[in-house]
C-alpha cells in the first residue's frame, strides 16, 4: 500500500514577521536542520507574500520549500488585490496553500474557490496544500465527518490523478487553531485522518488516494506533537504559533522524527 515515506513538518507564518524577520528564522532553521536527510523529510515555511522573494534567494530549496498563503486563480487580469501563479512562480514559490481556515472564516472563501485555485496551483505545476477542517458547530451537530468529505470532493473537483501526486492535505480543525484553539485529541484527529484517507482513495483510489500526505494542525506544540504523530494516518504536522521560532520548531522536529519512522 502506497503510503508517504516521508515526514511533512511546515509553518505558515501567517500575518506575522518582516522580509527581515522571516529572513532570520529560515536561516537559523536552515542551519539547526540542515544535518536531517530531506529523503526522510519535507520541511516548508509558508511566509507572507512580501517576504518570499527574499527568502527564495536566501534560502536552497532543497533544505526548505516556500509556500504562499494564498494564490489567484487567473494568469493575469482585473483581479485587484490578487497575486497570480505567474507571479509566484517567478519567485520560486513551491506550495500554494488554499483554504486556511483564517481565509474561509475571516475572509468568507468557499469551496468553490478553494478548488479554483488548486485546480489552478496543480495545472502550474507547484504543490497545492489544502487546508479542511470543521467548525465547533458543525463538531457538536455530529456532521465533521461529512463536512470533510464535502470539502475535499469539491475542493478537489477536477483534480486528475496525476495532478493528485502534488497535492497535500491539511486537516485543521477550526475549533483548533490560534489562540484561543484546542488541540484535538490524537484519537480524534487520528479518527478524522481516517476520513480523509478514505475519501481521497475513493476520489483518487488507493495507490494515489494513501499516497497523499494528510498533515494535522491545530495548536500543535512540544507537548502534544509526539502523541499526535506516532498515531495512525497522521503523516506530518502543519504548525503555527509553536513553530515561529527556529529553536521550538526544530526541538519538535526532533522530538517527532525517530516516531514517525518508527512507526
Ligand atoms: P496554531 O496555528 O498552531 O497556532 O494553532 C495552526 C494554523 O493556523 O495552521
Amino acid at each position: 500500500m502506497a503510503k508517504p515515506n516521508k515526514i511533512y513538518l511546515g509553518t505558515n507564518t501567517k500575518m506575522y514577521k518582516t522580509i527581515e524577520e522571516t529572513v532570520s528564522f529560515l536561516k537559523e532553521l536552515k542551519d539547526l536542520t540542515q544535518d536531517i536527510d530531506r529523503n526522510d523529510m519535507e520541511l516548508f515555511v509558508i511566509p507572507s507574500y512580501t517576504s518570499l522573494d527574499r527568502a527564495n534567494q536566501v534560502i536552497d530549496s532543497s533544505f526548505i520549500s516556500l509556500g504562499a498563503q494564498n494564490m489567484g486563480w487567473e494568469e493575469e487580469g482585473q483581479f485587484t488585490g490578487e497575486i497570480s501563479p505567474r507571479m509566484l512562480k517567478e519567485i520560486g514559490t513551491k506550495v500554494i496553500m488554499a483554504g486556511h481556515c483564517e481565509r474561509r472564516h475571516i475572509l468568507g472563501e468557499t469551496d468553490e474557490e478553494e478548488n479554483k485555485k488548486v485546480v489552478c496551483a496543480l495545472k502550474h505545476d507547484f504543490t497545492a496544500l489544502l487546508c479542511i477542517g470543521e467548525t465547533k458547530l458543525q463538531k457538536d451537530q455530529n456532521i465533521s465527518d461529512e463536512i470533510l468529505k464535502i470539502q475535499l470532493k469539491v475542493g478537489l473537483k477536477g483534480v486528475t490523478k496525476e495532478d493528485a501526486k502534488q497535492l497535500w492535505i491539511a486537516y485543521e480543525p477550526v475549533w483548533a487553531i490560534g489562540v484561543d484553539g484546542i488541540p484535538a485529541s490524537k484519537e480524534y484527529a487520528s479518527e478524522k485522518h481516517q476520513v480523509i484517507k478514505d475519501t481521497l482513495v475513493q476520489i483518487f483510489g488507493e495507490d494515489i488516494g494513501l499516497s497523499i500526505p494528510v498533515l494535522y494542525g491545530g495548536s500543535v506544540n512540544r507537548d502534544n506533537a509526539k502523541e499526535l504523530i506516532e498515531m495512525k494516518g497522521i503523516d506530518g504536522l502543519f504548525i503555527g504559533r509553536s513553530a515561529w521560532n527556529a529553536t521550538n520548531f526544530n526541538n519538535i522536529i526532533r522530538d517527532v522524527m525517530p516516531l514517525f519512522q518508527n512507526k
